[in-house]
Order: C-alpha cells, then structure tokens, then sequence
C-alpha cells in the first residue's frame, strides 16, 4: 500500500470513529461538541472518500445506518436464550411477598434491589458479533421474533459496532418513541390528512415494521438498554456494574436507577419515579425492580412467563372523567380541520385541562361522542390530552351530536374530503389559517426554492400582512424588506438584511423554473410533487392551465365510468370518451391491462382525485388572481421539452434482482416516463421488472397474482414504446424467454371497456 493510500484509509478510520463519537454525544448523552456544521463537514468528508475508495468502506460506518433497498418482509430469529417477560403487579403487598419469596428461596444470600423505569414500547434484542452489531430482533413470541435488523441500524443511539473483545453480546432493551418525537409524528400525520398514532407505543410499533429503512429513518425512535440476552467472553457480577459498561460501550441506558437495601427503600425509589414520571422524556408505565447480583440470576431460574429475579410494577392509567361542554373546530397550517373537545376543566396527570383534541369526524363517530357526554380523557404520549371514551350509562339523551361545519370556521370556503385521507380540509387557498404554510409550500426547496424565507420569516411575512398570497411576494419593496427586523424563538432581533437580495435573486431565477414547480407551488390540495409532474405533461405552458376543458372532459368520463347499471351504450360512450382524451392529450394513455385478459381495464395518468382537486382550484377567486397576476408579471414558465415521455403513464412497477445499472437509475427511468413504482407485488402491480437473483417474496407473489414480468430488454422496449409480450409465469426467472415482439401486443394508445370489477375493486 502507498503512504497516500494508507494515510486516506487512516484519515476514513478517524472519520468513522469520530462522527460515531458525536452521534453519540448528540443522540445518547445529549451533549453536542460541534456544530451541525462542523458535523456536516466531517460527514461529507467521509461521503466523499468512500465513494472514492469503496474498497475501504465498513458496515460500521455511520453513513451505512440506511441501507437503502426497502424489503420485503421480514425473516424470523430464533431467541438463546428466550426473551421472556415480566411478572407484573399494581400492589405493593404482591412486592413484599416477592421479597418474602425471595427470602426463603435464597436462605444464604444476600443482595441489593436495583429500581428502574419501565419503558413502554417494544421488546429489543440486538446481537454483537467481535463488537459488530449483526442482528437486532424483536420479542415476538419471545421463541421466536422478527429480524428488524436493517430497521434498527437507522435508530442513531444505537452503536453499530461497540469496543469490546467479546466474541459474543446480545443486549436487551426497549424501542420507544420519546413524547416529543411522538407529538411532532402526529402533527405530521394530522397535517397529511392520515391517522393518527394512539401513543407513542403504537407509533414506535408502527414505524419499526415500516419495510423501507428510509421511511423508518424519518421516524424518530430511540432505544434503551436494560439487561443482557446471550454473552460469550464477558461477563458482569452486578446488574449496576453491566449498565456501566453498556453505557460505556455507547449504549444509551437507563438515565434514572435507584439502588435499594430492602423493601423499604424500594417502596421509597417507587414513591420517587412515580411523583416524576411525568417528566422524562418517554411513557413509562411502571418501574422494573430487579436483583442486582446477577450470580443469583441463574440460582433462581424461571417460570415458563418470567425470570424470578425481577418483578414489574404497573402504574394504573391517569385518567380523568369530566362533562364535554362544546366541540370548536381548529384549522391546520395544511388546511385540516381538527375538532377540540372544550371541557370542564379537571386535573389529570399534574396539570389542569380544558380541551382535549378529537382528532377527525370518524374518531367522534366510532366513539359516538356527543356535546353534553360525560368523558373520559387521558394524556397521549403523557403529553396530548385526548377523549377516549364516553360514559354511556350517564347518557340523559340531551346531548347533541356533532358534524363537521361544510364550510370552514376561518375563511368560509369549501371543506372537502380527499380519499384515502380520515381528514376533511377547507380547500380555500385563500384561507388566513393556510397562509403560512401557504407561503411555506411555495418558497420550499421542490417549489421556488428561496431559501432566504425560513420558517420564521414566513410566519413574520404573514403575521404582518406583507404577504397575503405568495405572489405578493414579487411586489415587496427588498429595501423595506432589508430592514425588516426578525423576532428568534429566545427573543432576540435580528435584521433580514442582505438575505432580501437573496429573496430579490431567488424569485428572478423561479421565473424561469419547469413548470411542474410552478403547479406544485400553486399549493392544491392532493397535488404534491409527482402529481404536479404528471400534470405537467398535459399543458403547453402555465397559462393553459386556467382552462378547464380537459380536466372537465376527464370528469365526465370518470363520472360515466361510475354510472350504473353499465349497459353497453354507457359502455359505448365511455369508450368514446377515452378515446376522444387519448387523441386529444398525448400524454393520456390508456391501456389495455395485461395482467386481466377479458377484464380490461383503464388505468389514466390522472386520478379521479386530481380531477376534483384541480377543478374546484380552478374555480377559485384564488386561482384567478394568481393568472391574472401571472400574466402582469410576464411569468408564463413553460416546459423545458415537450416532454413525450409517458409511454408508461399509469403503469406500476416493481423492481426484483440485480439489473445492469443501479436500482436508482432504473427507478429513475420509470418516474421519467410517467409510471409509478411499489416496493412490494399487488394486485395493482402492471409488472415486475426482474433482474438477475430476483427476490424470492416478490417473484412468489407475481406468481401468486399472475403479474406478468419483464426483463431488462423488454423494459426498455416498452420505454420506447414498442409491442412487448410480457411473460405472464410460473417459470422460475432464469429461463424467463425473451419475448417476442407482435405488433398487436401492445397498440398505445389502446382503449377497453372497463369491466364492472375493475370498477368496483380499484381506483374509486
Ligand atoms: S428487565 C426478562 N427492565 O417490560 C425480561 N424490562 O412487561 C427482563 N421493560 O419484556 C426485562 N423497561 O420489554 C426490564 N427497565 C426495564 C424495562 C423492561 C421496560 C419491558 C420489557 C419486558 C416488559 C415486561
């Protein structure tokens, strides 16, 4: 090896071992040393060497955490030794007969207590083989659990390799999510129209199974270390004793543990979690007090359930039961309407409440809660007060049931639900509640890309009426804007200044942006990114848009599509209409669907959901001014090509196996030619695209479903739009024969008749 070589392969150590120290600083101890900035450096230092020498590159290395692929399900472990549960109780009486137990069983011993939270969230193992973390499972049954283990590499307080000789630790532990981390996830959730996450137990559950570690990264899990599976080459006499060690190996580990000498002191470390449970960071739903002697472990055993060693002890759930006097509605930063229970106030868990959030109008229908209901509330996440439940037997029938207002509480407009969201949203763009975000959508990096405007600046813009609609924004005077002063989060002041030019450059360079970042900043309701491409490839220009035959002809053949009975002149018009679209939009394909023989079906670049979003835009006070201002503005973005690239519009693709070219650039092809991608074969899937040693679940289940597959050659011919014979299969992929190309195969565009099942069972 060359002293260069070597001196690179040292500085890439140095790197690793560094920006794991800081992780763990920043996401263990919570005592950052750097800068983000200083990180970030150090960060792309690394990024940079080891994509210039991949031969170095280790799967320790902190920029391995996300491994990319999502997969497909998970394969099962086996738990040496199981993991097993606790016995539990709510009494204290049932700790003194453990102690008793113990006496008496244990007659020549002696021993410590140690006390300790009891976490709420999911049983974690994970295993280290020569202090490389190599597999991380659940419980499952406590036999046998799910290898999470790509999952749990993104969960950054966990140490992907720790400094120990032992060729063999499994610890043990819990994954949770903090109540912060909780609250921010649901706010999201909200926002996005989903539902959301009960507690944090369930959000920690629910992102854990997520089959793409890259949505799973997004997720903000934590672990905690609390006792040890199997150990070889290394051993610990005291539980305290292990705790430090992990700790030191980089573990994060209980912050809060009392060591007690007998009951007496337990019952007092008990008093003293429970009086502050509600200031950590995470549920706790009890404290675990366990032996510290660990030698006595082994003497004690266990129960087919339970080590003796140990008990748990369960706080009963904070709950509170007070009249629901009214249900206000509150309008999000996304336009969702949120309805508040206003109640008589009552203590709960430490402080005093007198609303509660009812999250969506299913949540009140499924709980049949109604203004005047004795209720019962509770603390998500020790943090969100909530109405769970209503006391039914104290029902008098007075109390009134609530709807949703039609029309939103701040601006009046329209209230409209989008499917396959829980939420309704009030659709007015020009909604005051909306404006923030409104303004935050349209300066954001996929938009207009100013990134001069931050958060707080458009709060600010907004709050002091300089921006009302987000075209204002090419009127303000970046003079003025220049001395604007901006109010920080810990009260200081700060000048905008010399960012207003920045803001002045941003908005010059956005005149000319691609189009579809000019519809993705129009803000519509369901139309985010790739919506706003696909749009894109209708219109000649940004103007175009205003009219509305296209979208309107799209609505009446969507609406024919639904009528009913479908007799054959229903049939007849519908095929007439497709057809007249198709000619009309080249980018509107329609197909035959390869997978359903006889039962043809339509599949269109625009949903039905698009349809409805766009129009009732389009009708907006809103959208007009927005062209009229365009135009005055002299902005008219156009498409950078006229882009033809739709030969897969309305097709879905999954990816099996290693192709010729990465993942990505396959994946790339197929969003550039207007097709969607899955991660995992349904019965929605067009094709699956099989490279070489295609994974086994997806292949099954493309079997299973008779989804037809293509190999590469045939992927790209179907690109360029040539006739391609899909192999529908049950061969295994090998001898998968190259298709045969008969013009007939595949005529673009192609109309069918949309047959009753298709219509019942998928897009509406
Ligand atoms: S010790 C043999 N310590 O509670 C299991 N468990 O209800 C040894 N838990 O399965 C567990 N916090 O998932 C221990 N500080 C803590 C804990 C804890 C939460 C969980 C664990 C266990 C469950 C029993």
């Amino acid at each position: 090896m060359t002293v260069e070589a070597s001196e690179i392969q040292e500085r890439m150590n140095w790197l690793r071992t560094e920006i794991s120290r800081h992780d763990r600083l920043y996401y263990v101890d919570a005592r950052p040393e750097i800068s983000d900035v200083q990180y970030d450096a150090l960060w792309d230092e690394l990024v940079r060497l080891e994509h210039e020498n991949p031969q170095w590159l280790t799967a320790d290395s902190p920029t391995q955490r996300v491994s990319g692929a999502p997969i497909e399900g998970f394969a099962k472990v086996r738990h040496d030794p199981p993991m097993k549960s606790l016995d539990k109780t709510y009494d204290r009486k049932d700790l003194l007969d453990f102690d008793k137990f113990l006496r008496s069983n244990l007659a020549d011993a002696s021993w410590d207590y140690v006390v300790e939270p009891k976490i709420d969230g999911l049983s974690l193992s994970l295993l280290y083989r020569n202090g490389q973390l190599v597999r991380a499972a659940t419980r499952g049954n406590g036999e046998v659990g799910d290898d999470i283990t790509a999952n749990v590499r993104t969960i950054r307080s966990i140490p992907l390799s720790i400094p120990t000789d032992a060729p063999l630790v499994e610890v043990r532990g819990e994954i949770y999510m903090s109540r912060e981390g909780f609250a921010a996830l649901n706010r999201e959730e909200e926002e996005a129209g989903r539902e959301p996450f009960a507690n944090p137990r369930n959000a920690a559950a629910g992102s854990i199974k997520l089959l793409d570690p890259r949505e799973v990264a997004k997720r903000p899990l934590d672990a905690i270390i609390y006792a040890a599976g199997a150990l070889k080459g290394v051993e610990f006499d005291s539980h305290t004793a292990m705790m430090r060690t992990f700790a030191q190996w980089g573990f994060k580990v209980p912050m809060w543990q009392r060591l007690c000498m007998d009951m007496e002191q337990v019952f007092g470390a008990l008093d003293e979690l429970e009086a502050q449970r509600h200031r950590f960071p995470f549920e706790m739903d009890g404290a675990v007090i366990k032996i510290n002697q660990r030698a006595l472990y082994r003497q004690l055993g266990s129960t087919a359930h339970a080590p003796r060693f140990a008990r748990a002890y369960k706080y009963a759930a904070e709950e509170a039961t007070t009249r629901l006097l009214g249900i206000t509605v509150q309008v999000g930063r996304t336009g969702v309407l949120t309805p508040v229970a206003e109640l008589q106030p009552v203590p709960l868990a430490g402080s005093v409440i007198a609303r509660a959030t009812l999250h969506n109008q299913d949540y009140i229908d499924k709980k049949d809660i109604r203004i005047g209901d004795a209720v019962v509330i509770s603390k998500h996440g020790d943090v969100i007060p909530a109405v769970d439940r209503v006391e039914l037997n104290q029902r008098t029938g007075d109390e009134i049931p609530f709807t949703l207002p039609t029309q939103c509480p701040v601006c009046g407009g329209a209230v409209q639900r989008l499917e396959e969201e829980v939420a309704w949203r009030c659709v007015s763009p020009d909604c005051p509640a909306q404006r923030v975000g409104h303004l935050q959508l349209f300066v954001s990096r996929s938009a207009l890309d100013i990134a001069a405007i931050g958060g707080r600046m458009a709060e600010a813009l907004v709050e002091t009426q300089r921006v009302k609609r987000p075209l204002d924004l090419y009127e303000l005077d970046l003079e003025a804007l220049a001395e604007f002063r901006l109010i920080s989060e810990d009260g200081s002041e700060r000048r905008f200044g010399k960012k207003a030019a920045d803001v002045g450059m941003a908005l010059e360079r956005a005149r000319t942006f691609p189009l579809h970042r000019w519809i993705y900043a129009l803000g519509i309701p369901g139309i985010g990114e790739t919506n706003a491409r696909t749009l894109a490839t209708f219109y000649p220009d940004f103007m175009s848009l205003q009219t509305t035959t296209m979208m309107q002809s799209v609505a009446d053949f969507y609406a024919a599509l639904n009528k009913r009975p479908m007799d054959d002149a229903t049939r007849d018009t519908i095929v007439g209409r497709a057809e007249m679209l198709a000619q009309s939009y080249p980018g509107m394909v329609l197909r035959d669907d390869p997978t359903k023989g006889i039962q043809q079906r339509y599949l269109l670049a625009i949903k039905p959901d698009m349809v409805k979003s766009v129009l009732a835009f389009l009708k907006t006070d809103y959208a007009r001014d927005f062209f009229a201002r365009m135009e005055a503005l002299g902005i008219n973005p156009t498409p950078a090509k006229q882009t033809t690239a739709t030969t897969l519009a309305g097709l879905s693709f999954v990816i099996t196996g290693t192709l010729s070219q990465s993942r990505e650039t396959f994946e790339a092809l197929i969003r550039e030619h207007g097709g969607v991608l899955a991660s995992s074969v349904s019965k929605k899937t067009s094709y699956v695209l099989v490279g070489a040693n295609p994974g086994g679940s997806k292949f099954t289940k493309a079997q299973a479903l008779g989804t037809p597959l293509l190999q590469e050659a045939d992927f790209m011919a179907l690109i360029a739009g040539e006739p391609v014979v899909p192999v529908v299969s049950t061969v295994v992929p090998e001898v998968v024969a190259s298709a045969t190309p008969t013009p007939e195969a595949h005529p673009l565009p192609t109309v069918a008749v949309a047959s009753e099942t298709y219509v019942q069972d998928s897009l509406f």
